[in-house]
């Protein structure tokens, strides 16, 4: 008589057999290639679930393919590995092939009702980021962008002035995070900025861990009850801002964007959920980037000696102050003076940054004639794949290298987004990147120039990162950092006082 295991192991046999079939009956041979699969549908989506970006990135470093299929129930990913592959999918002219779903993710997780996400869909849907298009406006380069970069910086120069001194010990990627959000929402939404009360703060915090259920979970109301709650006290705070102004006050994009979207037919109370989007955008990145920045800097004696050195550079004359005199810092001439700091900017976002773009193919196409890609599959190019890549960045590509991009050879290499890409690239690359770079090399400027940084542990000891979201271009790490923060004491630094200003020459008034 047969006993019920092995009738539940041929059963088992059975299915796995018949799954294995249809994947193989679905998958045609011009397609690329499917990478041998254990679970019939499943692994990679295990495979995801379990190791996140690091799981595309073992695939590109065991197969070393130029593009590959994963089969998921019911979608079709094809993973894009290969620069010059990369460059076809993120030109302009195959923008309408290969649409941004930047648009779905926004509407996903903001909370749009259905009738904004339609009138939303109707009026962006074939561009997928046109949304956004007033932030790449105002955020490109010019006069907006320098006047904003100044008040972002002036917003860090009394923060830090008076967040960090005195506090003792502080978690390090928590104080940078708390400053560069006062920082960069100050700068766009103004005077009447929602986050300046800390419960606004304190509730975007809370609702952040809650977008992964969006995105994920089948059941989010139930699983991300309190983040949800916590997101509709943002929306709320959104709400009252519009209803009573204050965009008025903002940085010109904010009230152009909500002036736009009420011609759509978006009212205040929906208009301000997008701001659930635009608050993500810059508020997601920049401080783990400025974390992990800081963190190399100051966990390498050398590295740390070398950027004070180099910041000395940007002194640009004396300033009277009432208690005597000040040396006037020009944090505008960063990236010309201080040549390592910058260096290491480039190298902790190409070292750490866990970027995936995402677009949907619109139509069956055949890619540079050898690939055949159905329509409805979803396109995935993994930016650590690139970034980690040896054919692309040699052997030391895995490491971190605080010289790769120290001299001008190494620097030319930055401005190919297929092989460089931590704000993504084409159309839809990051317009924050200027911004968000001005004003977290200013941060990091501000707290090496005046403060002694050590870890309370004694020892700088590297935090994981196995937990971070992926949806996010960079990865929060795992626990916080805990340090002592000092005034420094340095010989030639205890008695200088600075003067930290963007751009002195242009609109310095004395
Ligand atoms: C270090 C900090 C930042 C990083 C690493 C970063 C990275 C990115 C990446 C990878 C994308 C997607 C690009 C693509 O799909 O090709 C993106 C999009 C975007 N970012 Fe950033 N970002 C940062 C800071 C900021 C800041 C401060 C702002 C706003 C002030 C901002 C605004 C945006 C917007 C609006 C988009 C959507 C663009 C579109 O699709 O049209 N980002 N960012
Ligand atoms: C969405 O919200 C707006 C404004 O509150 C409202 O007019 C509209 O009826 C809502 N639509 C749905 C489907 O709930
Ligand atoms: C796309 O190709 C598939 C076969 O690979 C075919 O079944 C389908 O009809 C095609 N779709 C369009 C819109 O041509
Ligand atoms: C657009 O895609 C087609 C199809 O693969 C390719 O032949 C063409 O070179 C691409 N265009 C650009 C500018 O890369
Ligand atoms: C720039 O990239 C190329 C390959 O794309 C690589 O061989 C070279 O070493 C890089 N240059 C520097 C200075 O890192």
């Amino acid at each position: 008589m047969p006993s019920t295991l092995a009738i539940i192991t041929i059963a088992l046999a059975i299915v796995y057999g018949i799954l294995y079939a249809v994947l193989y009956a679905t998958q045609s041979n011009s397609e690329p290639r499917l990478i041998p699969t254990t679970i019939p549908f499943l692994d990679s989506a295990i495979g995801i679930a379990r190791h996140k970006v690091d799981y595309l990135v073992s695939l590109r470093r065991r197969y070393g393919l130029p593009i590959h299929t994963l089969r998921m129930p019911f979608q079709r990913i094809y993973v894009i590995n290969a620069p010059q592959l990369i460059q076809v999918v993120q030109s302009k002219t195959n923008l309408s092939t290969f649409v941004p779903t930047l648009l779905d993710f926004g509407m996903l997780f903001s909370g749009l009702n259905r009738t904004s996400k339609d009138t939303l869909t109707k009026a962006y849907g074939a561009h997928g980021n046109g949304f956004t298009k007033s932030v790449h406006r105002y955020l490109a380069s010019g006069l907006d962008l320098h006047a904003a970069t100044r008040t972002a910086v002036e917003k860090l120069t009394v923060g830090i002035r008076c967040g960090f001194a005195g506090q003792g010990q502080v978690g390090l990627y928590d104080a940078l995070r708390h400053q560069l959000c006062l920082a960069l929402t100050g700068a766009i939404y103004g005077a009447e900025n929602p986050y300046d009360d800390p419960a606004v703060e304190a509730s975007w915090l809370e609702f952040v861990p809650g977008i992964s259920h969006l995105l994920y979970s089948p059941f989010p109301s139930l699983t991300a009850h309190k983040a949800l709650k916590a997101r509709a006290r943002v929306i709320k705070a959104f709400q009252n801002y519009f209803e009573t102004g204050s965009h008025m006050q903002a940085f010109a994009m904010i009230p152009e964007m909500f002036n736009t979207n009420a011609n759509h037919g978006l009212p205040p109370s929906e208009a301000a959920k997008l701001e659930m989007a635009t608050s993500l955008a810059m508020l997601s990145s920049g401080a783990i980037s400025a974390f992990w920045l800081m963190f190399h800097i100051a966990s390498d004696p050398d590295v740390l000696r070398t950027c004070r050195e180099e910041l000395l550079n940007l002194v640009v004359k004396e300033a009277d102050t009432p208690s005597g005199k000040a040396k006037v810092v020009d944090l505008s001439n960063i990236r010309t003076q201080c040549s390592t700091l910058t260096a290491m900017w480039h190298e902790t976002l190409r070292y750490h940054s866990t970027v995936i773009n995402i677009k949907k193919v619109q139509h069956n196409i055949t890619l540079v004639s050898e690939y055949s890609l159905k329509k409805g599959a979803i396109v995935m190019i993994p930016g650590t794949a690139v970034h980690h890549d040896t054919n692309i960045w040699g052997p030391s590509a895995s490491e971190f290298d605080h010289k790769r991009f120290f001299t001008p050879a190494g620097r030319k290499n930055l401005s190919n987004t297929a092989a460089y890409r931590p704000f993504g690239a084409g159309t839809t690359m990051c317009p924050g990147r200027h911004f968000s770079t001005s004003v977290v090399l200013s941060l990091v400027a501000m707290v090496l120039l005046q403060f002694d940084i050590e870890p309370v542990q004694g020892q700088w000891q590297m935090p994981t990162k196995k937990n971070a979201d992926m949806w996010n271009a960079m990865p929060k790490p795992d626990q916080d950092v805990p340090v002592n923060v000092r005034r420094r004491v340095d010989k030639d630094a205890s008695d200088t006082e600075w003067k930290l200003v963007w751009g002195a020459t242009t609109g310095e008034k004395e």
